[in-house]
């Protein structure tokens, strides 16, 4: 972060307000390596976490700013989805606006008209909460650059992360690419809790990783991921997870400088199976993983070993598996993929994306 900037725009009068604004952002998802999971006030992780940028998965935001009489209480907005009127998602975003209003205050003598669409399917159970916040967010940063011509790049990009984080922690690791680190960890002096951060030193072989995202469940989580941040408040576990986590974001990133690759599914695997552990050992307990998860888990194990090539998986906070591989092995896994997986995804539903760069102003 550049010193001295607090993430707080203070000089602005309405007279030298611009009456009109329009602006277009993509924003893409991400899938965490190492996972966030428990949170304290407001938004900051209880552990630091790294994610690859995803490239395909994205969200496409249009807002169109419109300068009111005078200044509101509250930000206004309209919302639309695909075009049409959207009012199941105003709770969120009416939610996010008053988060990050202390930080745009301009905000309040504008009208927002937000059209939005993401390109995959809106109920696929892929979380559209990362590539959703940091599209709205990098366009409120676009009107911001507007009215403060001299924030820095590097200052516009902080606060893009540093405002998606405020409407979805993991929205903070989509704005850039291709590897970002989230939370603070003493062996990365640039990171922070408040926004995401790229990651300077990687073998080239990830950056063209491979993620194919086998819809197993595309219904609604039965606990959403608020809930399951809630539940690592007093968990037995919670301490020694962060610990954890900790440790493997250090271990990860020597894998990353090394291109380890067999170190990396080791991990990765881990970390998955950690996470879905913390939601098994809760109070209540749950389950997110379903017959055809562990199904799938099995078979990426038993290819492995029969193969020697380095698929690995992932899961979030769903049923759903991210298959990660290098692109030098992307035609035999692919193979394997089609003729043993995908019976397992409902509908024979699955995703192909790649490790992609962050937001594209369109
Ligand atoms: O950003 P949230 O609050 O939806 O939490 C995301 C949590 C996980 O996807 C499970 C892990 C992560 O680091 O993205």
């Amino acid at each position: 972060m550049t010193m001295g900037y607090d993430f707080r725009f203070t000089h602005f009068e309405h007279d030298h307000l611009i009456t009109a604004f329009t602006t277009s952002w993509s924003a893409p998802s991400n899938i965490a390596l190492v996972k966030y999971w428990g949170k304290k006030e407001v938004q900051i992780p209880c552990n630091p976490s790294v994610s690859f940028t995803l490239r395909e998965c994205r969200t496409q935001t249009t807002i169109q700013f419109d300068l009111q009489s005078s200044k509101k209480e509250e930000i206004l907005f309209s919302i639309q989805y695909e075009g049409q009127p959207a009012p199941s998602f105003a709770p969120k975003i009416t939610e996010f606006l008053k988060r990050i209003k202390p930080y745009v205050p301009f905000l309040t003598h504008y009208h927002l008209t937000i059209d939005t669409c993401n390109t995959f399917p809106h109920s696929s159970g892929i979380a559209s909460s990362a590539s959703s916040m940091a599209a709205l967010a990098a366009g409120i940063v676009a009107l911001e650059e507007k009215l403060n011509p001299s924030l820095t790049k590097e200052e516009q990009t902080n606060k893009c992360s540093f405002l998606a984080r405020l409407g979805s922690g993991s929205a903070a690791r989509s704005v850039e690419g291709p590897i970002i680190l989230w939370g603070n960890h003493p062996e990365s002096p640039n990171s922070s809790d408040l926004f995401g951060v790229k990651l300077a030193v990687y073998d080239n072989v990830f950056a063209s990783y491979h993620d194919t995202v086998l819809l197993v469940d595309q219904g609604q989580k039965i606990v959403s991921s608020t809930v399951g941040h809630n539940l690592m408040h007093n968990h037995l576990y919670a301490a020694t997870r962060f610990e954890q986590a900790r440790e493997n974001y250090s271990q990860l990133l020597k894998i990353f400088s090394k291109g380890d690759l067999v170190a990396f599914v080791d991990l990765v695997e881990q970390e998955a199976l950690s996470l879905h552990a913390m939601m098994l050992t809760s109070s209540p307990s749950y389950l997110l993983m379903q017959p055809n998860t562990l199904r799938i888990i099995e078979e990426v194990r038993s290819f492995r070993k029969k193969s020697g090539l380095h698929l690995a998986f992932t899961l979030d906070a769903g049923a759903n598996v991210h298959l990660l591989y290098p692109d030098a092995e992307a035609e035999k896994t692919r193979r394997f993929i089609e003729k043993n997986l995908r019976q397992y995804c409902q509908d024979n539903a699955l995703i192909h994306d790649r490790v992609g760069m962050g937001i594209k102003n369109t």
